[in-house]
């Protein structure tokens, strides 16, 4: 292990005498604030248009002179970008220069990011305890802010951090974490055996710029995450290990040259991935970061993928091979009781929907529709039209008699739902309104969903709130709304809204993409002038008068909550009568 720690502080070091200037930023943390470049790069970040010119950037790239030769070989590296250390290095010079970061700014980013992409994975309630593991430079900064998001995320983590500096930023962090009653983990304190006592390892030891082989205690650590595969390998349940930008111990460009250094599960790349990161093998590698203008990621022919809605990571590399058997959460939700619940099961909806929003979950409105034709099959046509004819239409017709008296009479209603041997078809569409008269959405009148509704009005709809663990069924009765109703909803909609409405000749086969824009284009050329665009006759609202609701809310085991809401008559009063079903 050591000859091959050796082995990359030779290649290390000589590709450091190469470098246009020191990188001294691991070895001389203290040096932190003058050094440069440090140990930061800029985050690339597709979504995000800052005020950044260009021109500060091209002024020091016409200093450097080594750009055009750095974009061409960024420009080759494939579909995503891998940086060679120099390349790391020069780019960071510009974000902490002209771009005017500060690196306390920096590793806040950086750490955030490689708490996120930890969450996106491993979640905390069953990778709860996180051992990370800092060195004394940014590569270890960023473990100390990963440690602190983890905590606020809902994990527990453990510092090992054997060699501190004292600089303000880093003794702040400590006193962060401290203030949290985060154990500080001296080695000596370490468990000879990790594999028992913790979920999840984060390697913060060594970043990009290292340099030098690892000295003591940082050789050995490394030597106790690489051990770790051999539980792998034999399939004996060891913690997973979360390398920060670099796996600690690999070459930055070669990467784990002998193989017998760490094999992370997880690799997150910061800003962009360097050379070593082609080499990484492990099931979960994530960029992080994201501050970058668009002028940097253009001017260094950057390829990396856009960052999705508002995430700190997004996952690159290889889709993650996952086991769907295996995938399981474990919901942890606040009681929901009957004696807390609303009597009317509209109110209890509105509440829950009010907490969906307040959550700031996505389209809170969407919900799942479900629909069946006549005879319960979808799309209007009927079993019969399927059927042959003559003797077998007889035969047919006597079993669908068979069928209907097994329905009415042999089956209890709790046995038999009604449509249990029914087909039908669900989709999503967007609720624009609920009231004591019922849900109401907006849709096509000559779409599949109004084929059927048309033939047999019995239909359900579907919330499900993730991030709340909740899910709200509620069946029911539908009818169109009245003409009026819909009018003033198409109107109140975008112009582009109302012409796509037009436009669109819903669930009718389309030659292609370009049919709808040319009619689109047509439309939207004809008013132009701002004038009134019709409601055409086939667009319009329904609503569904719900006859049953159930209230779903996941809980732990599997013991989950379910609330059912059914109308009942005592004394001639219509109330709703509550029933708790088994999960
Ligand atoms: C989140 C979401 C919201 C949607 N909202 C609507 C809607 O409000 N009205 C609508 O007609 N289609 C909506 N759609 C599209 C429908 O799911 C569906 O594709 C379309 O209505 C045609 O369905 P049909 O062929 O079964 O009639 C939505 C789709 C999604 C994913």
């Amino acid at each position: 292990m050591l000859g091959v720690l050796g082995k990359g502080r030779r290649m290390i070091c000589s590709l450091l005498t190469q470098a246009p200037f020191p990188l001294a930023y691991y070895s001389s943390p203290s040096s932190i604030y003058k050094a440069k470049p440090s140990g930061y790069l800029p985050r690339i970040s597709s979504g995000f248009l800052g005020p950044i010119s260009c021109s500060a950037i091209l002024a020091f790239c016409s200093k450097s002179g080594e750009v055009g030769g750095m974009a061409s070989s960024l420009q080759n590296q494939g579909s995503i970008t891998y940086l060679t250390q120099r390349e790391a290095a020069e780019i960071d010079e510009v974000l902490m220069g002209p771009l005017g970061f500060g690196v306390d700014q920096l590793m806040e980013l950086a750490g955030l990011s490689v708490a996120t992409s930890i969450a996106e994975v491993y979640k905390p309630s069953e990778y709860n305890r996180v051992l990370a593991i800092c060195g004394p430079g940014n590569n270890g900064g960023d473990g100390l802010v990963a440690a602190r998001h983890l905590y606020h995320f809902g994990y527990r983590p453990f510092v090992c951090y054997p060699k501190r500096t004292s600089k303000p930023l880093y003794s702040g962090l400590v006193t962060q974490l401290e203030s949290l009653s985060i154990p500080f983990l001296s080695v000596d304190e370490l468990p000879v055996d990790w594999s028992n006592d913790f979920d999840i390892l984060v390697d913060a030891m060594f970043g990009f710029s290292f340099r030098g082989a690892p000295r003591p205690p940082f050789d050995n650590l490394i030597e106790k995450l690489v051990h770790l595969n051999n539980y792998k390998q034999m399939q004996q349940k060891s913690p997973v290990i979360v390398s920060v930008d670099i796996p600690s111990g690999w070459h930055v460009e070669e990467g784990d040259v002998d193989s017998e250094g760490i094999k992370p599960d997880m690799l997150v790349s910061l800003t962009a991935p360097k050379l070593c990161a082609k080499k990484f093998s492990g099931p979960h590698h994530f960029l992080g970061g994201r501050f970058v203008p668009p002028s940097i990621a253009e001017k260094y022919k950057l390829h990396l993928p856009p960052y999705p809605g508002t995430s700190m990571c997004v996952r690159i590399g290889k889709p993650p091979q996952i086991d769907i058997s295996a995938l399981r959460e474990n919901y942890i939700s606040p009681d929901f009781l009957e004696e807390q619940v609303e009597a009317d099961p509209i109110d209890q909806f509105r509440k829950w929907f009010n907490d969906a929003v307040a959550a700031g979950l996505k389209e809170p409105n969407a919900m799942s529709l479900s629909t069946t034709g006549k005879d319960g099959k979808p799309d209007g046509s009927t079993r019969e039209a399927a059927s042959p004819t003559g003797i077998l239409k007889k035969i047919w017709e006597l079993f669908k008699m068979c069928q209907n008296f097994l329905k009415k009479f042999a089956f209890p209603r709790t046995k038999y739902e009604k449509h249990a041997y029914n087909l039908s078809s669900s989709r999503m569409v967007l609720l624009k309104g609920v009231d004591k008269d019922g849900f109401v959405w907006y849709t096509n009148y000559e779409s599949r969903k109004a084929r059927e509704l048309s033939e047999n009005s019995h239909a359900s709809l579907l919330f499900y709130w993730d991030g709340l663990n909740r899910q709200v069924r509620v069946e029911g009765s539908v009818q169109k709304v009245s003409d009026e109703e819909s009018e003033q909803y198409f109107h109140s909609r975008p112009r582009g809204s109302q012409i796509g409405a037009i436009v669109s000749k819903q669930s009718t086969i389309v030659p292609g993409r370009h049919v709808l824009h040319q009619q689109y284009k047509e439309l939207e050329e004809k008013y132009s002038d701002g004038s009134l665009i019709p409601k055409p006759k086939h667009w319009g609202g329904y609503r569904l008068q719900p006859e049953r609701f159930e209230f779903w809310q996941g809980q732990q085991s599997r013991l989950h909550d379910r609330l059912q809401y059914s109308p009942q008559e005592i004394n001639g009063k219509r109330s709703w009568r509550i029933d708790r079903l088994a999960p």
